[in-house]
């Protein structure tokens, strides 16, 4: 399973970074403008310090929804590095735009799926990854988990290769259902990341053999 961090946060990703799990970034409108990033040439800038930080995929959304702006966009974007990912939302001009990349061979990452038939038109436009918002469903009432399992279904039944990015991730259980299910990647905050090293046994173990070993080295 891959981790990706959802931030735009460079320090955090700096972290995740070090602690050499990190496989990728995704960000967001929201996350970019979080940071006080605004004005396009900024923001350009700062997905190119996200990509000098971190050796995978960084996930880049276009702001345009028809599909002359998002493939305008999204080639701007897909030219500042290497290892950008065009993230482009789930609606009929976005698919349209994930079919043209995906001839180009330009990866993509289709947002805001809710639905298994979203992420089945994604991944017959071709898209690299699509994300569902396994924790804004949750937020609604409704099972992120089982729509992530119907949609591992779908992709299996047909061989699909477009990778399910769980995303909306809120803490470290999401991430473990995620991985029990097959999801190919999650995006999560780094709490949620750092949360799964947690075990209090672990700590009270650790306490023990500290002091154990200073007893008999007295
Ligand atoms: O990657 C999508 C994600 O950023 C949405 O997360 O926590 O805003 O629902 P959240």
């Amino acid at each position: 399973m891959k981790f990706f961090i959802d931030t735009a946060n460079l320090a955090e990703i700096r972290e995740a970074n070090d602690m050499g799990i990190l496989d990728g970034v995704t960000t967001n409108p929201s996350l970019m403008a979080k940071e006080g990033i605004t004005g396009a040439n900024n923001i350009l800038n700062h997905y190119v310090q996200i990509c000098n930080i971190v050796d995978g995929p960084v996930s880049a959304e276009v702001i345009a929804t028809d599909y002359e702006g998002m493939v305008r966009e999204g080639e701007a974007l897909a030219e500042l590095h290497p290892n950008i990912v065009v993230k482009i939302p789930m609606i009929t001009e976005g698919i349209k735009a994930i079919k043209y990349f995906s001839q180009k061979g330009i990866p993509t990452n289709c947002t805001l799926i809710f639905s298994a038939g979203q992420a089945l038109l994604a991944a017959k436009a071709g898209a690299t990854f699509i994300s569902p918002f396994l924790g804004r469903l949750d937020d609604v009432s409704t099972d992120g988990l089982s729509l992530i399992q119907q949609i591992r279904t779908i992709y299996d039944n047909y061989d699909f290769g477009t990778e399910i990015l769980a995303a909306s991730i809120r803490h470290p259980m999401h991430i473990i259902h995620c991985a029990s299910i097959g999801a190919d990647v999650m995006t999560g905050p780094l709490s949620a990341i750092k949360a799964l090293a947690k075990h209090p046994l672990t700590d009270i173990g650790l306490q023990q053999f500290l002091a154990d070993h200073a007893k008999g080295n007295k």
